[in-house]
């Protein structure tokens, strides 16, 4: 048996697409022969090229869509659909419209039968990590968009999920703000033993905060090379990002996602053609 939190098992992943309006449906492989296992308390930072794959695969882990085929398990079982052990931050902000800031991180709580009394005090608590104490009652379209997102990343950190899968969490934030959400994200990283997986696309980020960063490539996308961070370099320290060491690893991560860019502006893109039966299947979009 796998001791893996989460195990990948060359999972693939397809779309049914359409390039015209009427035109003919044809299947898109988004992710392909992904393998790679997660361990126990792990952070995984994710980079790749835009469009290789990389929400797909984090929507996959979370249980909002399944795979064509290939397997996804998590503690060993199969992941069957969306479930509390997993927390996830989407790229784009999923706030309730009609909940204040204090409402939407309170919302996980009240999902775990939280008393109400404790769960005010815990949504305040996680508001505050994030720099919002001033914004409790605001709603989201009285936020900017950094602040939306640290409401999203505060709801998520606030029901204490195993499993955090981050996807470009902090894009966009400014840069201090989001040096003080790496650092604090490691912090409740060490003290709280979580599995993280961090989709990023800045390269710095993905060394900073990841024991090991995968790099993934496109067309189809797969998970190419995992590249592992020595421990001294995820200290959250301002320092670590003028060590030689730092240097070294990004710039092998830059050359690997480079080398991988230029493979896919001279290739062109498979297509199947989809059998006539699946014809009348929806088409996502
Ligand atoms: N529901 C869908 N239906 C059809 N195609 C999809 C769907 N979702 C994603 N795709 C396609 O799958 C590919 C991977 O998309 P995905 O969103 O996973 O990329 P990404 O790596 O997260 O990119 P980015 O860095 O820009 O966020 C893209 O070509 C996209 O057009
Ligand atoms: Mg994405």
């Amino acid at each position: 048996m796998s001791t893996a939190k989460i195990s990948l098992r060359q999972v693939r992943k397809e779309f049914v697409v359409r390039d015209e309006g009427n035109g003919p449906a044809r299947r898109f492989v988004a992710l392909d022969d992904a393998t790679l296992d997660v361990r126990p308390g792990e952070f995984l930072t994710l980079v790749g090229p835009s469009g290789c794959g990389k929400s797909t695969l984090l929507d996959l882990l979370g249980g909002l869509t399944m795979p064509t085929s290939g397997q996804i398990l998590l503690d060993g079982r199969p992941v069957t659909g969306p479930a509390r052990d997993r927390g996830v931050v989407f790229q784009q902000y999923a706030l309730f419209p009609w909940r204040t800031a204090l409402q939407n991180i309170a919302f996980g709580l009240e999902i775990a039968r939280v008393r109400a009394s404790e769960r005010t005090e815990k949504a305040r608590h996680y508001l505050e990590l994030v720099g919002l104490s001033a914004f409790a009652n605001r709603y989201p379209h009285e936020l900017s968009g950094g602040m939306k997102q640290r409401v999203a990343i505060a709801r998520s950190l606030a029901y204490d999920p195993d499993v955090l899968l981050m996807d470009e969490p902090f894009a966009a934030l400014d840069a201090q703000t989001r040096e003080t959400l790496q650092i604090e994200l490691l912090r409740i990283w060490r003290a709280t033993a979580k599995t993280i997986i961090f989709i990023t696309h800045g390269i710095d980020e993905a060394v900073v905060l990841g024991q090991r960063v995968a790099i993934m490539t496109a067309r189809p996308g797969r998970i190419g090379r995992v590249v592992d961070i020595p421990e001294e370099l995820n200290s959250g320290s301002d320092d670590v990002r003028s060590l030689p060491l730092f240097g070294r690893l990004r710039h092998e991560i830059w050359t690997l996602l480079r080398e991988d860019v230029w493979e896919t502006q001279n290739q062109s893109v498979a297509a199947d053609p989809v059998p006539d039966r699946s014809r009348k299947e929806p088409v996502h979009g």
